[in-house]
């Protein structure tokens, strides 16, 4: 590469990206990566789970629009909430769900937590189409859309006002 530094430039280039492959083939192939839900997530690990959530989550439910959040959409949401989440993501603000949400990981977060978090539309998506690997089921699959929008303006009505969550 003499008196060509930009070959030498994108040799190196090259070069890190095999041994990033290499690296990554090593990880995947050889089970050394814990998949173990007692066990957290080393912090790489977490932040590329989450933040793959957290950017797929507002790609997918762009052009999604909320009706009007009527209190009778918030009054048929209490129970639609009850049958669909509450076991998981606890009966209500401050209460926990079924005790085998200790053991799951994630941990399904507290209800009065989730509209803090996700704006309606991301709420709705993530109700009717649940997480892929995360326990989060898609719930469209047996709750019409319309249902699935009481749930979302139920959680939009209790969510707590909470200033421990990011803002967005
Ligand atoms: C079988 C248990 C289960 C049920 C039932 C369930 N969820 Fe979840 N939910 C989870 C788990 C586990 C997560 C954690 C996913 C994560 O942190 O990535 C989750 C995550 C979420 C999130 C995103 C939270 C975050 O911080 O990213 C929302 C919003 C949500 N659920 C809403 C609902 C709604 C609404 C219902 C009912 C229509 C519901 N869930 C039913 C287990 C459940």
């Amino acid at each position: 590469m003499q008196g060509n530094s930009g070959g030498g430039f994108f040799s190196g280039v090259i070069a890190v990206i095999v041994l990033g492959a290499v690296v990554g083939a090593i990880v995947l192939f050889t089970g050394v990566y814990n998949m173990a839900a007692s066990i957290p997530h080393t912090a790489i690990g977490l932040w590329v789970v989450e933040t793959g959530k957290v950017k797929s989550i507002q790609a997918h439910a762009k052009g999604i629009t909320a009706p009007d959040f009527t209190d009778k959409l918030v009054a048929d949401g209490a129970p639609n909430y009850g049958i669909n989440c509450s076991m998981c993501h606890g009966p209500s603000a401050g209460t926990d769900g079924a005790p085998f949400i200790k053991g799951m990981y994630p941990e399904p977060p507290n209800m009065s937590t989730l509209a803090v978090k996700y704006s309606p539309s991301e709420l709705f998506w993530i109700a009717k189409n649940g997480l892929k690997m995360t326990g989060m089921p898609a719930v469209g699959s047996h709750v019409s859309d319309d249902q699935l929008w009481t749930i979302v303006a139920y959680l939009e009505k209790n969510k707590k006002a909470d200033d421990s969550a990011p803002a967005k």
